[in-house]
């Protein structure tokens, strides 16, 4: 399984990586018997059933049967990809990720990556201390927007000061280059050869990836003024479409597995003030369809919570229009009198706000909503020029379900029956192509039944020195579960550990089911077990036969030859039943 760097540096990383001290940065652990407890991050539980073996350096969850190795922690617990994971660790050790194109431009690029993340970590420090410190005029516009200090220091916002070239100096006497300083956007040269800071007299916002690397930096002037935000600009080093404000802060969410999509920094600030988890917020452009996959990577479950004035609206439907194309079906919020979501907290508080969350739209609701008040609906002409741009919208939505709630909505506000409408939506025929329209659950485990279990342990017992005994009484076909068929398979044909099971599968189910197979206690590789998952598949293959047998006679017009052979058949398989 090729991931784009050898396999022998996944081994030096994992053999590097304490997988315990990996987890104990995210879950309370403690030791008992050979074994490390505690409650699962994956899924809510009050008693532990997640645990972390040292020996062979997994973990698993007898609740909801997640597990693997300490790259695959990294990747969930982080929402990270495989690769980016595996970074994340090799960062963590010491260690620099081989890389397949390891060309001269590559590295160039890679330097000043990581020059970009330390000049702009620099920086911040700086517009945080001179916040901080106190008497001065971010800190007032703090306090007199009700922003705390604890607030402050969560988002790491800072003061730009007025003057000229402070932070340019500041950065040059920790030794970045004044080429650096202009790279990264800091320090611009004027005309007469002059440099000067770009940033000054505002409230800062450093702007982070999911890392928590500050990349970029909007300003907010203090008070009345032009531009109201100044945001880094574009390059090479940083990309506005890519990221999201606020989002290496709303991924910590504990509340729930969602996010909250605000305009502007101000209303991701407030928003997690007022103790609501998961706001971001798109970086002075609306959202892009970069946002929409970054976001997908994290939820599915969406709030759009836009102004609500006009322009916010508008807004609000063009970005659930690009959550759709991605699959997520957001709901919108509705916030009443044209206030955006930092207004509305400060004047009706967390619990209302949680409130138009728990009543969000979904996005053809509010769409038609929006749409109605182009008409006079106290009249016939109105309601009727309504009703057909209404259809046009519900043409689009691809759920019956939720085209019935809409015709059915609609037909309280226009008179026409449900019956027309439909008919009428119909004739329109613009079934175009829509979203899939799949708002994606939150896994259930579920129980695997006895046979499902016999399975496993035959994989376990096979991997754990009974491969000769088990390939010998056992064939592929007497595996269900695709998982499992698979591991046979591979099994048959070489040589494979318990140790490569758990990154054998890309598919996240069949993941969970090879890990079933490698957290299966050792003491269970004994013989009371051989027999008994043998005995188990056996059983179920027989009983499989016998039912189809029996099935068979209940045809009445089954050919004679077949007739004979169920009845010689029957009982032989009822002995062999009985034998087991
Ligand atoms: P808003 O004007 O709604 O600002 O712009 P805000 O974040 O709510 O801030 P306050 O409450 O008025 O202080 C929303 C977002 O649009 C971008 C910024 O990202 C801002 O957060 N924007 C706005 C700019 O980039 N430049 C501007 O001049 C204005
Ligand atoms: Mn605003």
């Amino acid at each position: 399984m090729s991931r784009g760097f050898p396999e022998e540096f996944r081994q030096e990383l994992l053999n590097k990586t304490d997988i315990v001290d990996v987890v104990s940065r995210y879950v309370d652990l403690k030791k008992k018997g050979g074994k490390y407890w505690g409650c699962c991050p994956f899924h809510n539980e009050k008693t532990a059933s997640f645990n972390v073996d040292v020996n062979k350096q997994f973990f698993y969850c007898f609740g909801c049967s997640k597990g693997g190795d300490a790259i695959t922690f990294v990747k969930e617990m982080e929402h990270l990809s495989y690769v980016e994971a595996v970074e994340y660790l090799a960062d963590k050790a010491g260690l620099t990720v081989p890389r397949i194109s390891n060309s001269k431009f590559e590295e160039e690029k890679e330097k000043q990556r990581k020059r970009h993340y330390e000049i702009c970590k620099a920086a911040a420090g700086f517009y945080y201390s001179m916040l901080a410190k106190g008497n001065n005029k971010a800190a007032d516009y703090c306090t007199k927007r009700g922003i705390s200090f604890g607030i402050v220091k969560r988002f790491g916002m800072g003061y730009a000061p007025p003057g000229g070239d402070l932070l340019f100096k500041y950065l040059l006497s920790l030794g970045f280059t004044k080429e650096e300083t202009i790279r990264s956007g800091l320090a611009k040269e004027n005309s007469s050869g002059g440099i000067r800071d770009f940033f000054f007299d505002r409230l800062m916002f450093p702007i982070m990836d999911v890392y928590g690397n500050v990349i970029a930096f909007g300003g907010r002037v203090l008070g009345e003024g032009i531009p109201k935000y100044l945001n880094s600009s574009d390059s090479p080093l940083y990309n506005k479409k890519r990221h999201l404000y606020g989002l290496n802060i709303a991924k910590k969410n504990k509340q729930a597995d969602r996010l909250l999509l605000v305009e502007g920094y101000m209303d991701v600030v407030t928003v997690s003030s007022f103790g609501i988890g998961g706001a971001v917020a798109s970086l002075g452009t609306s959202l892009t369809k970069e946002q929409c996959i970054l976001i997908k990577r994290f939820t599915r479950d969406v709030y759009i919570a836009y102004d609500g004035d006009g322009a916010g609206r508008k807004a609000a439907v063009r970005a659930s229009k690009m959550l759709m194309e991605e699959g997520i079906m957001p709901r919108i919020l509705v916030f009443e009198e044209g206030l955006d979501p930092d207004e509305y907290l400060k004047k009706y508080g967390a619990d209302k706000f949680e409130g138009l969350m728990d009543n969000a739209e979904l996005p053809f609701k509010f769409e038609i909503d929006k749409l109605s008040e182009n008409y006079d609906l106290t009249k016939e002409a109105g309601r009727r020029d309504f009703a057909s741009a209404a259809l046009e919208v519900a043409a689009n939505i691809k759920s019956e379900l939720d085209k019935e709630d809409i015709l059915k909505y609609l037909e309280v506000k226009t008179g026409y029956s449900v019956e027309t409408l439909s008919r009428q939506t119909v004739k329109m025929h613009k079934m175009e192509k829509n979203s899939h329209n799949s708002t994606q659950m939150t896994e259930v485990p579920n129980k695997d039944s006895f046979k499902t279990k016999a399975e496993a342990l035959a994989i376990k017992l096979a991997l754990n020195g009974w491969r000769e005994r088990i390939l010998l009484e056992l064939a592929e076909d007497d595996f269900d579960e695709p998982a499992y068929k698979e591991c046979f398979k591979e099994i048959k044909d070489g040589m494979i550990s318990e140790h490569d099971l758990m990154s054998m599968f890309d598919s996240e189910s069949m993941q969970r089911m090879a890990m079933k197979v490698v957290a299966i206690p050792d003491e269970e590789v004994c013989d009371t077990s051989f027999k008994g998952c043998i005995d188990a598949i056996k059983n179920e293959k027989l009983k499989k036969e016998l039912d189809y047998y029996e099935s068979l006679l209940k045809n009445k017009e089954l050919e004679k030859e077949k007739r004979i052979e169920a009845l010689e058949k029957i009982p032989q398989l009822q002995k062999r039943l009985k034998q087991i």
